[in-house]
């Protein structure tokens, strides 16, 4: 299981993975962060594409092409704005990773890639977030349709994200 999740830093558009995932708004039409970076990278295509899709709730997940991305697709997920943790947060959080992780089974995807979801614009508590994250993907693999999946990707865009989600592996996943 250990060698099926691995942590790295770096910039998400530039992965080479079978799917690349995009922290988006409801919208679906772009924004800042990794949102604005995916769309920069992947081409106007992209919004084109996300405008066909009629929106996306928060915790669900929607596939498109990756266009000028080397990933073939982009699975856009939306991750709960933070308030305070008592709103129902922390499901939204682990549905828009079990969601997307999900879509890239339907597409065939066997790589996936995710950034920290939520810990930027929307405020999550990183460390929360990661530990969430991290319960999430390993419950993901471990079942049936999981088995679909070669390797999931944490890209973390500063040493402190990566640090927030070793800790949450290691302590999650002991070796
Ligand atoms: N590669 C990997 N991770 C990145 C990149 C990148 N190129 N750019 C930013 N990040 C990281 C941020 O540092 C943060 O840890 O992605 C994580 C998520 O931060 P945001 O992009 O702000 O996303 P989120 O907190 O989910 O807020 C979503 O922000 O950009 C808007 O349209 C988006 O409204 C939506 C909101």
């Amino acid at each position: 299981m250990e060698n099926r999740i691995v942590i790295a830093e770096g910039d998400i558009t530039i992965e080479q993975v079978d799917a690349i995932v995009n922290a988006a708004n409801e919208s679906l039409l772009g924004g800042g962060g990794v949102d604005g970076a995916i769309h920069r990278a992947s081409g106007p295509e992209l919004v084109a594409e996300c405008r066909t899709l009629g929106g996306c709730r928060t915790g669900d997940a929607k596939t498109t092409k990756g266009y000028l991305l080397s990933s073939k697709w982009v699975i856009h997920t939306v991750g709960p704005v933070w308030r305070g943790g008592s709103s129902g947060e922390p499901e939204l959080l682990s549905s828009a990773y079990r969601r997307s992780l999900e879509e890239a089974v339907r597409a065939g995807a066997r790589t996936i890639a995710f950034p920290a979801i939520s810990t930027g614009v929307y405020r999550f508590p990183p460390g929360k977030a990661a530990k969430i994250a991290v319960r999430t993907i390993i419950d993901f693999l471990k079942a049936e349709q999981g088995q679909n999946i070669d390797q999931v990707r944490l890209v973390c865009f500063s040493r402190a994200s990566v640090d927030c989600h070793r800790a949450a592996l290691k302590e999650l996943l002991p070796a």
